[in-house]
């Protein structure tokens, strides 16, 4: 490939990574299930590689279309309201009609250190399907920030199942490299209260979205309409895959729990 020599070329998910995303979500084999309560299961899965953590979540999404959790997830203006986890986001570029990049970064349970990622997502309807696939990449002008430690989503992505007009299922997979050793009750709390909590906001922000979306650009919705997108056009050519090799790595593992902020309360201990 390129000029730019080191690291591994990008590729656009085709049908096929889709539909292998979606059988995953979909297969229970050698997923263990973590939780299971009010609608929501997490299942985890056990990496020979122990820093990669991977991760399957369910909720099931009653009076919420399909359609209307879609836009949720791809609507940026709407997730500034509703993700009080999220510091900044923001779109880098358009690869194709269905792929792009864009920048994320989040709050950690404190005291680790806060994330950010850049990743590429492409996004596919299909029936009564929709798919969302994310993985990170590198781009020359969005280099690791200070003061952030720059995560690295192998895959992560979203399938969300039409069950009627109104009513849907939504699966959140991640196989994410968070970087260096995290210590255990990280990986305990992201599966019995972090996830489970993120997957019910997402359903709660979908049941308020339709009344949000009507006083605000109705007509608005570029990954549905390509002409809308008014993203500078970037190149695959210009990404590379990020991987976690070429990072600095960061031990967390050391650190303890601390007391929680208010925001991240855990109910089962109060
Ligand atoms: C993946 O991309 C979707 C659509 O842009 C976004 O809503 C979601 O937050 C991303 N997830 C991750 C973990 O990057
Ligand atoms: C990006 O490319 C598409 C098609 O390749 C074109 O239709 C669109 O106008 C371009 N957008 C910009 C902002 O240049």
């Amino acid at each position: 490939w390129s000029s730019r020599g080191l690291g591994m070329p990008v590729q656009i998910p085709d049908d096929s990574d889709f539909s292998s995303f979606k059988d995953q979500c979909l297969s229970p084999d050698g997923w263990t299930s973590r939780y299971s309560k009010g609608g929501v299961t997490v299942w985890t899965r056990d990496q020979e590689n122990q820093t990669v953590q991977k991760l399957k979540m369910r909720i099931v999404c009653k009076d919420v279309a399909a359609e209307t959790l879609y836009d949720v997830l791809h609507d940026t203006s709407y997730r500034r309201k509703w993700d009080t986890n999220m510091i900044e986001t923001y779109d880098i570029g358009r690869l194709t009609v269905n792929a792009d990049v864009g920048y994320y970064s989040w709050k950690c349970p404190s005291p680790l250190k806060n994330r950010d990622f850049v990743t590429m997502r492409s996004w596919l309807p299909l029936g009564n399907d929709f798919l969302i696939i994310n993985s990170s990449v590198k781009h020359p002008q969005h280099p690791p920030k200070k003061n952030f430690v720059r995560a690295v989503s192998l895959l992560t992505g979203y399938l969300i199942q039409s069950d009627g007009a109104s009513c849907s299922t939504l699966y959140y997979l991640t196989q994410v490299d968070p970087r260096g050793s995290l210590p255990k009750w990280v990986v305990n709390r992201v599966s019995q209260f972090v996830g489970p909590k993120a997957m019910r906001k997402i359903y709660k922000a979908s049941l308020k979205y339709p009344d949000w979306k009507r006083k605000h650009d109705p007509w608005v919705k570029p990954w549905m309409f390509p002409e809308q997108n008014m993203l500078q056009n970037i190149s695959a050519s210009d990404l590379t895959l990020q991987r976690v090799e070429s990072l600095e790595n960061i031990d967390e593992s050391g650190v303890s729990e601390e007391k929680r902020q208010n925001s991240d309360k855990d109910p089962s201990s109060t």
